[in-house]
């Protein structure tokens, strides 16, 4: 089962699991549009014929939701009939901090028995050095800087580009050191736009008169130097709806430097289109370990990347909090903001 926003390398997953399952000669049944399908019997046999050529197609040949069965006991029961009539054995299920909550909660309450794989964009499960998912919105990222470094050069514009990342900033920090922006901005650390002006006068001052911002979609204003209405503040920041605050800085931007200053949103397309290699083998990997947890009862636990090795961890630890971004990428990312 594949549950929350979908992202490149899921089908890797779900072939793997088929893959390895068939090798063994045991079925395994594909659940639909996450812990929806289970609720409403929506499954699909995943027989190797039927994962045949989609290892390096985006989103997910399962569709997905965000659907949430512990909101009602009735969705737990016809989910739990719906588990007794195919005679499952174990259920892996792929998803970020939401729907792997919800499956620790299925295990530790209902005893539903599951296994999880983390996968997101965000990078912020923790337990897990990298989800899937991360490295192929990191080159999208990473490329779209790349490009916008030669229109900003011969327009001497500031370029902010807003990247997804939840409340974390892992996309923002590694597409902006890999695509060499000049300035990143993180939720972790709320910055002064004060310092960002700064920072992109003296760099005109030096000669170089475009700049690049890498803003992600939850970074926020110093409360020294609140520059957002409150109507601006409660449009960008919705629970579960992020976006907008690359058009505010670059407005902000404008009126302090005088630099014309433009905005891109790069928004889905970095959770679309084909797997890196590094997604496709870490969700692979993960795809294999789900099956052998599932074959050893290993419930209410996930697959990890430890270093190089794929471990398991419970997933309690998983979903406990959020994986805030490394400090020391963190300060790596500070030092080309000087
Ligand atoms: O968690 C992945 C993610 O793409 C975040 O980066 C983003 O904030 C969010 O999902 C968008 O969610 P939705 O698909 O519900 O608009």
């Amino acid at each position: 089962m594949t549950g929350g926003g979908d992202c490149p390398g899921l089908n890797a997953a779900i072939r793997a699991i088929a893959r390895r399952a068939s090798a063994d000669s045991v079925d395994v049944l594909g659940i639909r549009n996450g812990w929806l399908g289970l609720v409403e019997n929506d499954c699909v046999e995943l027989t190797r014929s039927a994962v045949a050529g989609i290892l390096p197609r985006g989103g997910t040949i399962l569709g997905t939701s965000r659907f949430n069965p512990l909101k009602d006991p009735e969705s737990i029961a016809r989910l739990k009939e719906n588990w007794a009539m195919h005679q499952l054995s174990g259920l892996a299920v792929v998803g970020g901090e939401g729907t792997l909550s919800a499956a620790r909660d299925l295990w530790r309450d209902h005893q539903v028995q599951v296994v999880g794989i983390p996968k997101t964009i965000d990078n912020d499960i923790c337990g897990t050095d990298f989800t899937f998912g991360f490295d192929t919105a990191v080159s999208i990222v990473t490329d779209a800087v790349d490009r916008l470094h030669s229109t900003a050069e011969s327009h001497h514009r500031v370029m902010v580009v807003e990247v997804m990342g939840r409340h974390t900033g892992w996309i923002a920090a590694y597409g902006g050191i890999a695509g060499g922006a000049d300035v990143i901005l993180v939720p972790e650390h709320p910055f002064r736009i004060s310092r960002v002006c700064d920072l992109l006068n003296t760099r005109r001052e030096d000669g170089r008169a475009f700049s690049i911002v890498v803003v992600a979609e939850d970074a926020h204003p110093h409360g020294d130097e609140a520059f957002l209405t409150e109507d601006q503040s409660n449009a960008i920041y919705q629970h579960g709806h992020l976006g907008g605050i690359g058009e505010a800085l670059a407005a902000e931007i404008e009126k302090c430097t005088g630099i014309q200053t433009r905005v891109t949103k790069l928004g889905y397309v970095q959770r679309g289109g084909s797997p890196t290699p590094f997604d496709r083998i870490l969700a692979t990997r993960f795809g294999i370990k789900a099956y052998e947890m599932i074959r050893e009862g290993r419930w209410g636990h996930m697959a990890a990347l430890r270093g190089t090795r794929i471990v398991t961890v419970p997933l309690d630890d998983a979903v406990h909090d959020l994986r805030r971004l490394d400090e020391e990428i963190y300060r790596v990312a500070e030092v080309f903001s000087s």
